[in-house]
């Protein structure tokens, strides 16, 4: 089949062979298939969708045009957790050290942040020291040694879902279920997994704004997880306002440090806890929430998630001095206060203005050749539903340059909204696809 004869197929909304999408995959990945066929097929995905059984061969197409790490000679449980991203979201931090106390293998690849959502390596590369880039015997090595390694996409690793994520940023065709599920799944199931975990994230500062969006986007990752043999289980949570209390790299450490010391923020902590126990009973070392969440909270009270995320940090390059003592980690020049310009009770923290106050501040990036600033970003920011005072500040700003913080504290001032009723704190589970 000519490639031009299946972008017509699928155009004409007709449903692709396994085979047809291998063939497409492998030409596309090796070059013989140029980037105009593939952005013609993906917009013809776009327009027309993709059955569950295509999405499934497109994301095991992607998953096999690299290597699929081999984790056999792992014995425990290989589960993994995967977010669509959001703002504070440093979940993956405390979770992997956790869960590996339990008994679980997590050999997590992460991604950089991109636009507002932070990404889980930048957070890392804060700690002095800490290599992202270990290739995969030094991956497997440390995953066998301490339980647990967080690392990023290599090249080798689904280059089809690399080369076709470049050309759907640029084509419009980014927001399309089936692509963003064989590209999320393709990517996390070439780590070797036995389960995965879904947060998928859903409001003002997540992907996926809408809730119908979130939870069709949620189902079909849990079916194409399954259709795979993987063990999966999705959760919605919200994302409104940002998780924790910080957002920015190595203010996201320290509270990363913080919470894996039993003080985490209750938001952050029951979100990991929900996704911990997700994990533990996914690979069989729980058979009840309840029961889980005893585990995770003995590992967090006895000092053993704390020991073991120090481990990780260590064994990756990293300084774990520079966690015993975080004011050795990269801070900003210039710590200001937001005032509350009222006194009343928190009704909204907008995670989408705070996460572009923090990319102005140059905590992330907008595209993906721009540098991080490590330093920078916000934290003691307040929680929807709390009281308080006119002139207590709202967040600190943290920034190393005077115009960035100009721009960013005119931002944050119109992310508050304060209300003088009383406002509960939001449901933060939406909903647990099993
Ligand atoms: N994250 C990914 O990895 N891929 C997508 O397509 C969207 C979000």
């Amino acid at each position: 089949m000519l490639p031009q004869w299946l972008i017509e197929k699928k155009r004409d909304g007709q449903a692709l062979t396994p085979d047809e999408i291998r063939g497409f995959i492998a030409g596309f990945t090796t070059g013989t298939i140029p980037d105009y066929q593939m952005a013609a097929l993906a917009m013809a995905i776009f327009f027309r969708g993709m059955t569950a059984d295509e999405t499934a061969a497109l994301t095991e197409a992607m998953m096999r045009s690299g290597d699929v790490v081999d984790t056999s000679a792992l014995t425990a449980p290989k589960i993994d957790k995967h977010s669509t991203g959001g703002i504070g979201d440093k979940v993956s931090l405390v979770l992997a050290p956790l869960v590996a106390c339990c008994g679980i293998a997590v050999p997590m690849i992460s991604g950089r942040g991109l636009g507002i959502t932070g990404g889980t390596l930048d957070k890392l590369e804060a700690i002095p020291g800490y290599r992202t880039d270990l290739g995969t015997r030094e991956f497997l090595d440390v995953v066998a040694r301490c339980g647990c390694s967080i690392i990023g996409q290599t090249d080798r690793l689904a280059p089809a879902d690399k080369k076709l994520y470049a050309l759907r940023d640029v084509t419009g065709t980014v927001p399309s279920i089936p692509l963003i599920t064989a590209s999320i799944m393709s990517k996390k199931l070439a780590a070797g997994l036995d389960g995965l975990v879904l947060d998928v994230k859903c409001g003002r500062g997540a992907f996926m704004k809408e809730r119908t969006a979130a939870t069709a986007l949620a189902q079909s990752l849990v079916r194409v997880g399954r259709t795979m043999g993987k063990k999966i289980s999705a959760v919605l949570t919200a994302m409104d306002q940002p998780l924790g209390r910080t957002a920015g790299n190595a203010l996201e450490i320290v509270e990363t440090c913080e919470a894996l010391q039993g003080r985490g923020p209750a938001d952050l902590m029951e979100v990991t806890l929900k996704l911990g126990s997700k994990m533990l009973q996914l690979a069989g070392l729980a058979h009840s929430c309840q029961s889980a969440h005893a585990l995770l909270a003995e590992q967090l009270h006895s000092g053993a998630a704390w020991r073991k995320w120090l481990e990780m940090v260590r064994l990756q390059g990293g300084d774990g001095a520079a966690l015993e003592d975080t004011t050795r980690l990269p801070r900003a020049r210039l710590i200001e206060p937001l005032p509350a310009p009222q006194s009343g009770c928190v009704a909204q923290a907008d995670a989408e203005l705070i996460g572009r106050a923090c990319l102005m501040l140059g905590a992330g990036r907008t595209k993906t050749t721009d540098t991080v600033d490590h330093a920078v970003g916000v934290s003691h920011l307040v929680k929807i539903g709390e009281q308080i005072e006119r002139g207590q500040p709202l967040a600190l700003l943290h920034a190393n340059d005077a115009d960035q913080l100009t721009e960013a504290r005119a931002l944050m001032q119109t992310a508050f909204r304060i209300t003088q009723e009383n406002v509960d704190a939001p449901a933060l589970i939406l909903e647990e696809l099993m």
